[in-house]
């Protein structure tokens, strides 16, 4: 079983403009609503590959009653802990300049609502359970919160996927979770590493590199997502790099909560090293090829799979 969290769920309100003003009226077109999140996203496209999984986290407000709503339809198991604050809404606006997003913070979260997210994931905590931890916090919530989650999992038999950044990643890498899938940027934070790259060969080569150095500190499963770049695989017995496929991209947007999903997926089925790879890299690939935060589709997934 796959328990997915979410801290920081969103609705993303995807429209169109056909020229943007700035400082003016713009009106939206070919208007679309969906849930996400990265926990959420990780859940949807779980949904598309057949595995049974479980969303959990904070929701509040009339944007948290229409995600619950969302996920239902989809026969996405949810049990998410209710807040006082209103869950954000992101507006992603297509228009010539390329996408354009004003993203919410998210509500604040109090003291008490942790602890009832804490004793929610507690619940579903049965021994062997993979727990996904994905995305940002909401405010109010310390930065040690996925290091303190993992430790809780640990204790109860669990294994925990960490895909966040930041703060929270460089916490939570102390409390060695079982697998993690940092992107380029991600990864530099986490090491402090300011310098840019020259070309992709020097991306690779960091990728793989400290991708290694974290499977050494004990991170069983290291994935560097690369965007265009590819991704990085470490398990220990071998680091591999794996160039991307050449795709007409329609939105990046959730791609490496995809990618997430499949290597989660892998690793709670127990595939071999090599087919996790294949799957994370089909799957993120087909996610390319939806637009917005929408998951991937089997068909594609079935098609990338077979190249
Ligand atoms: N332009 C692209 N062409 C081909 N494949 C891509 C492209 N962008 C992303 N991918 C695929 O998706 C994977 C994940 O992408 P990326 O590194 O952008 O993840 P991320 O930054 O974590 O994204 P997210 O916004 O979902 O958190 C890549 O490793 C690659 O396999
Ligand atoms: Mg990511």
């Amino acid at each position: 079983m796959i328990v997915t969290v979410t801290m920081n769920p969103a609705i993303d309100k995807t429209a169109e403009v056909d020229e943007l003003i700035i400082g003016g009226v713009n009106r939206l077109k070919n208007i679309r609503i969906d849930e996400g999140g990265k926990g959420i996203n990780v859940s949807k496209t779980l949904r598309v590959l057949n595995k049974p999984n479980m969303a959990i986290g904070l929701i509040g407000g009339n944007m948290g009653d229409t995600i619950r709503t969302k996920l239902q339809k989809q026969m996405i198991m949810a049990d998410f802990v209710s807040i006082a604050g209103e869950t954000r809404c992101n507006l992603k606006v297509r228009s010539e300049f390329g996408m354009t997003e004003f993203n919410e913070p998210g509500p604040n979260v109090t003291q008490g609502e942790l602890e009832d997210l804490f004793d929610r994931i507690k619940r579903h905590a049965k021994s062997g359970t993979l727990f996904v931890l994905s995305g940002s916090a909401p405010t109010g919530v310390p930065d040690d919160t996925y290091k303190k989650m993992t430790e809780m999992l640990h204790q109860c038999g669990c294994k925990v996927f960490l895909d966040t950044s930041g703060a929270l990643l460089r916490r939570g890498v102390e409390a060695i979770p079982d697998y993690i899938k940092p992107n380029l940027k991600e990864l530099m934070e986490l090491y402090d590493v300011k310098t840019k790259f020259d070309s992709s060969e020097e991306i690779i080569e960091f990728a793989k590199e400290k991708a290694t150095d974290l499977n050494a500190k004990g991170i069983k499963f290291v994935a560097v997502s690369l965007g265009a770049d590819g991704a990085a695989f470490c398990d220990g017995l071998e680091t591999i790099h794996v160039p991307a496929k050449t795709i007409e991209v329609q939105s990046r947007v959730g791609a490496g909560d995809s990618m997430t999903a499949a290597i989660a997926y892998g690793l709670d089925s127990n595939m071999y090293f090599r087919d996790i790879v294949r799957y994370a890299m089909a799957v993120s690939a087909a996610a390319c090829m939806t637009e917005g935060s929408q998951s991937p589709t089997k068909e594609m997934i079935v098609k990338f799979l077979r190249q």
